[in-house]
């Protein structure tokens, strides 16, 4: 198909070249996601949270502009930077210096960034034996980014400019990992690694895309798949138990299998 008819059939040439989901799409609005063991949690733009529960987005108490779910247990960040994670049935205040500005719990350990771009992060003692003190938090050297996210042996982040950065060995007791090194093919604007090592993320223009080849191994993975949820434009999204949660760009929810 030449260049012209691809302009001219935009969508038929996104079907050709990328892979398309069967997608449903769930009442309500979001601007950000997020899936582990099995839960799902979202925020919207009046930083209202929901939680899906039975077949629908519900709302429950707190005021959060981030929330995270997995393996190191739910955690949020309210408008002011303040971290929470929920124990015992309540959102509880958690001390870090300077607070968070996005936190993530989809492995063992709990890292995050700070509103200088800083990435910090807790081995898995540390949260379980919480909540955890300010010297507590490890401060990750080497790279400002402004969305993090961690899986079972790697983390994966974007700084400002959008470049694609991969944190290796990463464990359960040395969230610190390897130093960064760089996906010098990417380009995006959040990713999110799930629990299972699967990488997904969306672009500036709004190009939901997974990192094929992903596994211990190789961490890095090979290449970019384009993958299309949402007619005009992806903001978000999250995967877990083979469900990929998409945020189009109007803030409708897309559930993808
Ligand atoms: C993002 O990373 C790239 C590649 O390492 C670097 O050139 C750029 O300066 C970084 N951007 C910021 C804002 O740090
Ligand atoms: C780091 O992980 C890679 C696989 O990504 C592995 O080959 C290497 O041995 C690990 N290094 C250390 C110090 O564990
Ligand atoms: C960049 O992407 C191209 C095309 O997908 C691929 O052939 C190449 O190996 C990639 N380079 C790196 C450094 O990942
Ligand atoms: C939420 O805010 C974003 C950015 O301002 C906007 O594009 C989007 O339409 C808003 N979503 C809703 C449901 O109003």
């Amino acid at each position: 198909m030449k260049a012209g008819q691809c302009i001219l059939l935009l969508f038929s040439c996104q079907i050709l070249y990328t892979q398309a989901l069967e997608c449903e799409v769930i009442p309500g609005t979001l601007k950000q996601i997020d899936a582990g063991l099995g839960s799902v949690g979202g925020v919207n733009n009046d930083s209202e949270v929901f939680l899906f529960l039975g077949n629908s987005f519900t709302k429950i108490r707190g005021s959060l502009k981030h929330i995270t779910i997995g393996p190191a247990g739910q955690f949020g960040v309210s408008p002011e930077n303040t971290v929470f994670k929920f124990q015992s049935g309540l959102f509880r205040q958690i001390q870090v210096s300077g607070g968070l500005k996005q936190v993530d719990a989809g492995s063992e350990i709990v890292a995050g960034v700070n509103s200088l771009e800083d990435v910090l992060c807790i081995n898995k003692d540390t949260n379980n034996n919480g909540p955890p003190a300010n010297a507590a938090w490890t401060q990750l050297t080497g790279g400002r980014l402004k969305y993090y996210s961690c899986g079972p042996y790697s983390c994966w982040g974007v700084n400002f400019t959008d470049n694609v950065f991969l944190k290796r060995n990463v464990t359960s007791s040395s969230c610190g990992g390897s130093s960064f090194s760089e996906i010098v093919n990417g380009s995006l604007s959040m990713v999110e690694v799930a629990t299972d090592g699967s990488v997904y993320g969306v672009d500036y223009q709004g190009a939901l895309m997974q990192r094929l080849g992903v596994s211990q191994s190789n961490p890095a993975g090979t290449e970019w798949q384009r993958v299309v949820a949402c007619p005009f434009g992806h903001k978000h999204v999250t995967y877990d138990v083979g469900i990929l949660w998409v945020i189009c760009f109007d803030g409708s929810i897309r559930r993808c299998t």
